[in-house]
């Protein structure tokens, strides 16, 4: 199994989903060494729970034998630990969350072969919104926005949501104590929506290091239009799509389950236009419908690992017709093994390999711009 089809297997970023592994946890014999990979290397960090649960059912040879009958693509970790949470499995040991998938192994079944890891992360935003800015800026107008693989959508709202930039010292950290929260807020970049009462937006923060390209906006750009693809939209007026949403946060990660809820109210105010399809088939169709005079950008976060290298070369040259034919702007935010460069590589010329490792690539109109965290924790600037 390729990397790109290992990474699509497990169907989102790295962090969510211990792809980026390189390992061949993905064969049919190697499912308990998926888990276990999964359960010891991508999960301690962001969740002990889960963490235990996958390393559990790694050992566990008679549930190993239950997941290998569905097919391949619906074995990966994060699938059945959200569907089990979805159902209701709390956090817990081991020993209980197995008692519980006895108690619900048919309702569990069901919800894995229904669902796909559709994760949706407005975090993302905060890595998105200074290319934006600096897209709106230098056309001299607002934006039309279009979401390839948008799920429910929620980072069509780069508008609606406040941010703080925080940039890293190039020394060191600061130290503590009062000298060290003034040179901290110093280097603290914040920007609110227009008109918003604090507390009814989330705030998304991200940490900035490397030489910065462009001064961070000093205001929020304005959008006009957005709209989004996806094989399955979800709907957030249906509660069990907003209970998967929530059931794909990993457990202990409460600050991101609090801003999913933060965005999601956003977004039922006045729900995106979202266009059911492929990518592929829908874009030129959306890219028609959206305003002449705005500065068009397409973008994606966590999509291309979904597509074989036909879908992505079909999707590449779709963006170089719309570049050329509409002046449209194209940001690609992707774990870097599923990007293809215009050479045909896949990564970036000169980098380490080991520095883009469970990190995103940032491609502003196909130029490589900046490292992101999978979550928009963090951009690094090339
Ligand atoms: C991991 S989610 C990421 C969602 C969103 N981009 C974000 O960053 O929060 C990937 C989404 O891409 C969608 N997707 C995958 N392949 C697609 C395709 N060929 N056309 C449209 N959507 C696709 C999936 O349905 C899923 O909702």
């Amino acid at each position: 199994m390729s990397p790109t089809e290992h990474a699509a297997a497990a169907g989102d970023s790295a962090t969510d989903s211990g792809t980026d592994s390189g390992t061949d946890s993905g064969t049919d014999s190697g499912t308990a060494q998926w888990y276990r990979h999964f359960g010891t290397v991508d999960a301690p960090g962001s969740s002990p729970c889960y963490a235990a649960w996958a390393v559990g059912i790694a050992g566990d040879a008679e549930l190993i034998r239950r997941i290998d009958q569905w097919p391949h693509k619906k074995r990966q970790p994060l699938l059945i630990l959200a569907a089990a949470r979805f159902l209701g499995a709390q956090v817990g040991p081991y020993r209980e969350f197995r008692t519980f998938l006895d108690d619900h192994w048919a309702e569990v079944s069901e919800i894995v072969l229904s669902r796909s890891t559709q994760t949706n992360e407005a975090g993302r935003c905060a890595t998105l919104l200074p290319s934006l800015a600096q897209i709106s800026a230098a056309e001299g107008r607002p934006l039309a926005l279009i979401e390839v693989g948008a799920s429910a959508g929620l980072a069509l709202f780069p508008d609606r949501y406040g941010y703080e930039f925080v940039g890293a010292r190039a020394d060191g950290p600061d130290g503590s104590g009062a000298g060290a929260a003034e040179a901290a807020e110093a280097r603290t970049t914040r920007l609110a929506p227009a008109g918003a009462t604090p507390g009814t937006f989330p705030v998304l923060h991200c940490l900035t290091s490397g030489p910065v390209p462009l001064p961070l906006p000093a205001k929020i750009p304005k959008v006009v239009w957005r709209a989004g693809i996806d094989l399955n939209p979800l709907d957030l007026h249906n509660p069990d799509d907003v209970a998967w949403l929530e059931a794909l946060v990993w457990p202990e990660q409460e600050f991101r389950l609090e801003r999913l809820r933060q965005a999601i109210a956003i977004a039922q105010e006045r729900p995106p236009l979202l266009v059911a399809g492929d990518l592929n088939d829908q874009l030129l169709e959306l890219a028609g419908r959206a305003p002449a005079d705005a500065a068009l950008v397409v973008f994606h976060s966590a999509v291309m690992a979904y597509l074989d290298a036909g879908g992505r070369s079909r999707f590449r040259r779709t963006m170089e017709d719309l570049a050329a034919e509409r002046g449209c702007h194209w940001l690609s935010n992707e774990g870097h093994s599923v990007v293809t460069q215009a050479d045909g590589s896949n990564v970036v010329p000169e980098m380490d390999d080991a520095r883009l490792r469970g990190r995103f690539l940032l491609l502003q109109d196909g130029q490589p711009a900046a490292i992101a965290g999978p979550h928009g924790q963090s951009l690094e600037w090339l």
